[in-house]
């Protein structure tokens, strides 16, 4: 099981010290072009999580290449390259000039329809021209994850991530959106019974690899997507409240799965897709 952060919620070249604790480092999403993404305000707490309409900032794939990627290689990690794009070939002009990576496709770009055909378009027009190891992260608004994650491992996915935030909105005192862009993703604890149900579907029609995540806080909230499915955990959130979750979800991992009767975590896998099928007979 590898433990690593979710896309765009650690800067791993300003805080290697957090990003160190991983097992590999997944970058923010790269787009074709610069991007300063959306005017503040971009971020705004609620009660059970938070909301972010960063809008994809980042530098575009130029400098991505010539000078952030040459940086992140000096950490010495495993490197995943998260690529977004607002059209198929868009995403498969980064991948093919991605060379010893995990390349993982943001599937929940502004402008990118979320339905599975387009999922396996992209994915399809991506696979056609890297062979390295393509994950297809998927967005929790389907109404059949199973049926998303179908169309992207006929396109050729080796593997899922999921989920990416959900849509919402917060108010201010007077009524306002909070969000300068008014609709935001939602993100953190509130996340985490869609993530489990997300897993729970996409292991139950497929046995490629699957980067969980969606409001993980503990060992247990990791624990959880292990048993139902999970081959890897990512944090997101968590890391903007606590810079040593990393290392302490790994030491909670190997606490609670003693404590649910596993030897180590690993052994809990998929024991929650197991209950359903038996209930459900
Ligand atoms: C501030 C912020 C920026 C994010 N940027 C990206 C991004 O660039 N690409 C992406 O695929 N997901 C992005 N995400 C989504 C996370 O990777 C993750 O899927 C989501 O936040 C759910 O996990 P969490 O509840 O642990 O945060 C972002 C989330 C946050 C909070």
């Amino acid at each position: 099981m590898l433990l690593v952060n979710a896309s765009g919620c650690l800067d791993a070249l300003t805080a290697p010290e957090v990003a160190t604790q991983f097992d590999a480092f997944v970058t923010k999403t790269v787009t074709p072009e610069p991007r300063a993404g959306n005017p503040p305000v971009r971020i705004a707490e609620t009660d059970f999580g938070m909301l972010n309409a960063i809008g994809l900032a980042n530098p575009g794939r130029d400098a991505f290449l010539s000078e952030t990627l040459p940086k992140l290689r000096t950490l010495g990690l495993p490197l995943w390259v998260s690529v977004g794009g607002f059209a198929a070939h868009e995403y498969a002009e980064t991948c093919a000039r991605l060379e010893d990576v995990t390349i993982e496709l943001n599937l929940s770009c502004p402008n990118v329809d979320e339905a599975p055909e387009s999922a396996a378009e992209i994915v399809r027009a991506c696979r056609e021209v890297t062979d390295n190891p393509l994950y297809a992260k998927v967005s929790p608004h389907t109404w059949d994850m199973g049926e998303t994650v179908r169309a992207v491992e006929e396109a050729g996915a080796d593997g899922v991530s999921m989920v990416n935030t959900l849509r919402g909105v917060a108010l201010d005192a007077r009524l306002r959106t909070t969000l300068a862009r008014g609709v935001g993703g939602y993100s953190g604890p509130a996340l985490k019974p869609v993530a489990l149900a997300s897993v729970l579907a996409a292991r139950r029609v497929t046995a490629l690899p699957i980067v969980a995540m969606g409001g993980v806080q503990s060992g247990r909230d990791a624990l959880e997507l292990i048993a139902c499915g999970a081959t890897h955990v990512a944090l997101g959130t968590v890391l903007f409240a606590d810079v040593d979750a990393p290392s302490r979800v790994r030491d909670e991992l190997v606490e609670e799965a003693h404590r649910a009767g596993f030897e180590r975590p690993e052994d809990a896998f998929a024991v929650a897709v197991d209950s359903v099928a038996k209930s459900a007979n």
